[in-house]
């Protein structure tokens, strides 16, 4: 690693112990990788992953007091991905007893993230690029972010650049202000491997797409042709919504950093088929290679047939269109069925900054009789323990599905299942 001279005067410790390991750290991660320099950090904003005061996890705490008393502070602000917890989300006393318990360090955790340099103190989301979030990278910025569907939505649809690192260390690159220069920071590795040909006769179901190229390229970038035709050639609020939906399914179900799409994302528009790598394989998706993917769920529930006691919609967090389009849908849901309130508890999540200013809406007024919920908490966090392990949860998120046994739904599905208490979709028998 060749180092400037003061970014080597800080790994011989001119700002102290902790800041010595933090950039000992830097370079030993970039050398794993053959990265040669590092480069600076230029979004004005960072964001990190680890939002979450689990009781096991000691030695982030010792380390997050060793920084903050060595003075080794991040020189950006940072939003952090959403909360575990909100009182507000449905669950029963031993539920609650066991949040209580596993997260017994949140409150300790967000001083020290504070102080550390939370941006505010509601900037807990994973999509903190949402316009009322305020930390939107503009394109070509350098990042270090670690948030999955955070970074792949940075490198595609912003044009930002971000590798997929670790907890803690895209914190270090905040310290430091600099980062390791390999893979997605570099032009060679944004060019595309893969390329992927939609040829589908209706619009893709946006979780099972990008669980299809997840799932198939792992983590090399694809190149996605044929989806120019469902979204046109520009990036509105409703297609960004559906590349947020995509690339999470994605980064999720594989391991995917950055995508281009044809006609549409900036580099892709900038530099269309020379992205292309020469020796780029081909993977071909229609309908039937989508139900196929869908297909492959396995259905984790203890009891395949049961009613869902939960909904979750949002994960990554709703865009404020989303949440409006839901509320609004599942409100109409409920009327055509003959219903008041939701007939399986529902909770639709949103940034904080989002979700309070729906809450002061005339929408919101008609959506909070129905019993749903908006809150701005992990659907994941609340699943990752053995007693919500078990119980049947649905969900139109394929991130969600992945890392716990909630079961995918598609959007028409989930909204048919809380508005009707059926679940159409039994499983990989269709
Ligand atoms: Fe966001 Fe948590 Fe889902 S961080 S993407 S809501 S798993």
């Amino acid at each position: 690693m060749n180092l400037t001279p003061e970014q080597q005067a800080l790994l011989d410790g001119a700002k102290g112990p902790a800041m010595a390991k933090v950039v000992k750290t830097l370079v030993m991660y970039g050398e794993c990788f053959g990265a040669t320099r590092m480069v600076p950090v230029t979004s004005r904003n960072g964001h990190i992953v680890t939002s979450f005061g689990l009781s096991m996890l000691g030695p982030v705490y010792d380390l997050m007091d060793e920084l903050i008393e060595q003075g080794a502070l991040s020189g950006q602000a940072f939003s952090a991905d959403p909360r575990p917890l909100d009182p507000a989300v449905p669950a029963n006393p031993l539920q609650r007893l066991v949040f209580k318990v596993m997260y017994s360090k949140q409150d300790d955790y967000e001083a020290q993230l504070r102080k550390m340099g939370l941006l505010r103190s509601d900037s807990f989301t994973c999509t903190c690029y949402q316009p009322e979030v305020g930390n939107r990278p503009a394109p070509g910025d350098v990042l270090s972010w670690a948030e999955s569907s955070a970074v792949v939505f940075a490198n595609s649809v912003l044009g930002a650049r971000c590798n997929r690192n670790s907890g803690i260390i895209e914190l270090f690159g905040s310290i430091a202000g600099f980062v390791p220069e390999f893979g997605l920071l570099t032009d060679g590795g944004r060019q595309a491997t893969r390329v992927i040909e939609v040829s589908c006769e209706r619009k893709p179901e946006a979780q099972v797409l990008g669980s299809a190229i997840g799932m198939k390229v792992m983590e090399e970038v694809p190149y996605i042709r044929g989806l120019d035709h469902w979204l046109g050639h520009e990036l509105t609020a409703e297609v960004e919504d559906y590349l947020k939906d995509m690339g999470a399914a994605s980064a999720s179900n594989g391991a995917v950093g950055l995508y281009h799409v044809e006609g549409l994302t900036p580099e892709a528009r900038e530099k269309g088929r020379d992205l292309i790598a020469p020796d780029a394989r081909v993977y071909r998706i229609d309908d039937a290679e989508l139900e196929r993917v869908r297909a492959s769920y396995p259905v984790m529930w203890k009891k395949p047939g049961a009613r869902p006691k939960l909904a979750f919609i949002g994960c990554p967090h709703l865009s404020a269109t989303q949440l409006e389009r839901w509320a609004g849908d599942i409100c109409e849901g409920l009327a055509a069925a003959g219903h008041r309130r939701v007939q399986v508890p529902t909770v639709l999540t949103a940034a904080p900054a989002v979700a309070k200013a729906f809450r002061k809406t005339d929408a919101y007024a008609r959506f909070a009789t129905t019993g749903a919920v908006v809150s701005s908490i992990c659907p994941l966090m609340y699943t990752n323990n053995p007693l919500c392990g078990g119980m049947p949860i649905v969900t139109n998120s394929n991130k969600l599905r992945t890392y716990s046994t909630a079961r995918y739904c598609t959007d028409r599905e989930v909204l048919e299942c809380v508005t009707t208490g059926a679940l159409a979709w039994k499983g990989g028998d269709r």
